[in-house]
């Protein structure tokens, strides 16, 4: 019976392996071959009654079809593995990725985000470019104060509507009062720009970090915890600070912070130039103005900010003595901060 051989030669091919080109070719042979089985199946359709006829040439043309459709798949893999194997030389030695490392700006930023973080404060940020309520008006600063004058600031729109890139992220606490309700605890670091020549010790554009803490009750010894705290997380516990007496128009009273110098132990040296201190940062109480600027009423509540350069910070910790290396993605600098972690 032809369509019993046909079922029988159907499973021999669907079993046949083809594993490499000798394989391959005995399969052709077999099956497609001019003197192959398909085709003597064909020839054996001249036996087969004329009613089934039309049958059985329907089961041997898909039979020629599943052999054909095997003998090209297993031709185009067989193909594939050879080109995969001629192109790649799996004995080369490896490219190796070169890794980058973190900015000292960003390593000091992020150390200083977590210390804060672990007392409860959360992470601000507003804009760069400013208008002068954000960084001047609502901040008590008078409208002659010498801070807003075209030598500091670098302003875009004068007039009216005075638009500018802001000078210190104090703007930012003004944003943050006007939109959340106390209490309030929270750090906003960002770059600032001023209006300055460039060298070793200015910049027009650097970073700085602002700290913001209002509730009922928040007096001048939690300021000085808070940073004392914040002194000792980042230098280590034998830091020691100092407030000095300072002046800014959105705090009263206002303080310049030193911290014990960390290069000579407060022993006198270069860097702390013989005095043993360092200064770090500024704050203060924030004045009951900028309170009741920002919708805040200052009878029920009071609090305290303070601000700190960046690059500064990163001076101390790094010992860089040129503000001019941050931004001028040199890699001789960048590269020995690869592997720094805090
Ligand atoms: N904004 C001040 C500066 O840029 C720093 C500061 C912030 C001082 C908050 C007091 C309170 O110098």
């Amino acid at each position: 019976m032809v369509q019993e051989n046909i079922e029988q030669v159907r499973k021999e091919i669907v079993d046949f392996a083809i594993s490499n080109e000798q394989t391959l070719e005995q399969f052709r042979i077999r099956f497609l071959g001019s003197k192959g089985i398909v085709k003597d199946l064909f020839g054996e359709l001249k036996t087969v009654p004329n009613e089934e006829k039309r049958a059985v040439g329907q089961l041997l043309n898909e039979l020629r079809q599943l052999a054909e459709e095997k003998l090209a798949t297993a031709k185009e893999s067989l193909e594939n593995q050879q080109s995969n194997a001629s192109d790649v030389d799996v004995t080369r030695p490896g490219e190796p990725i070169p890794f980058g490392s973190r900015h000292p700006l960003s390593l000091v930023r992020s150390e200083i985000i977590a210390i804060f973080e672990r007392i409860g404060y959360t992470v601000s940020e507003g804009p760069e470019i400013e208008d002068d309520w954000h960084n001047f008006s609502a901040l008590n600063f008078p409208p002659e104060h010498p801070a807003r004058d075209m030598q500091d600031t670098f302003f875009i729109e004068k007039g009216e509507r005075e638009i500018a890139l802001r000078t210190h992220t104090s703007s930012v606490q003004v944003r943050v009062m006007e939109s959340s309700k106390p209490p309030i605890r929270t750090i906003s670091p960002g770059r600032v720009y001023r209006n300055e020549a460039i060298s070793a010790r200015a910049h027009c554009f650097f970073h700085q970090i602002e700290g913001l803490y209002i509730d009922k009750n928040v007096s001048f010894a939690d300021l000085k915890q808070t940073l004392d705290y914040f002194a000792k997380s980042l230098f280590g516990e034998k830091a020691r600070i100092r407030l000095r007496p300072s002046y800014f128009p959105f705090t009263e009273p206002s303080a310049e912070v030193d911290v014990s110098c960390t290069i000579c132990n407060a022993k006198g040296c270069n860097v702390c130039k013989y005095t043993g201190w360092l200064e770090i940062l500024g704050c203060g109480m924030v004045d009951p103005n900028v309170l009741a600027a920002s919708g805040i009423d200052p009878e029920e509540y009071t609090g305290f900010a303070f601000g700190m350069g960046i690059e500064r910070i990163a001076q101390l910790k790094f010992k860089v003595n040129d503000l001019r290396l941050y931004s001028e993605n040199d890699v001789r600098f960048l590269k020995q901060f690869d592997g720094v972690n805090f």
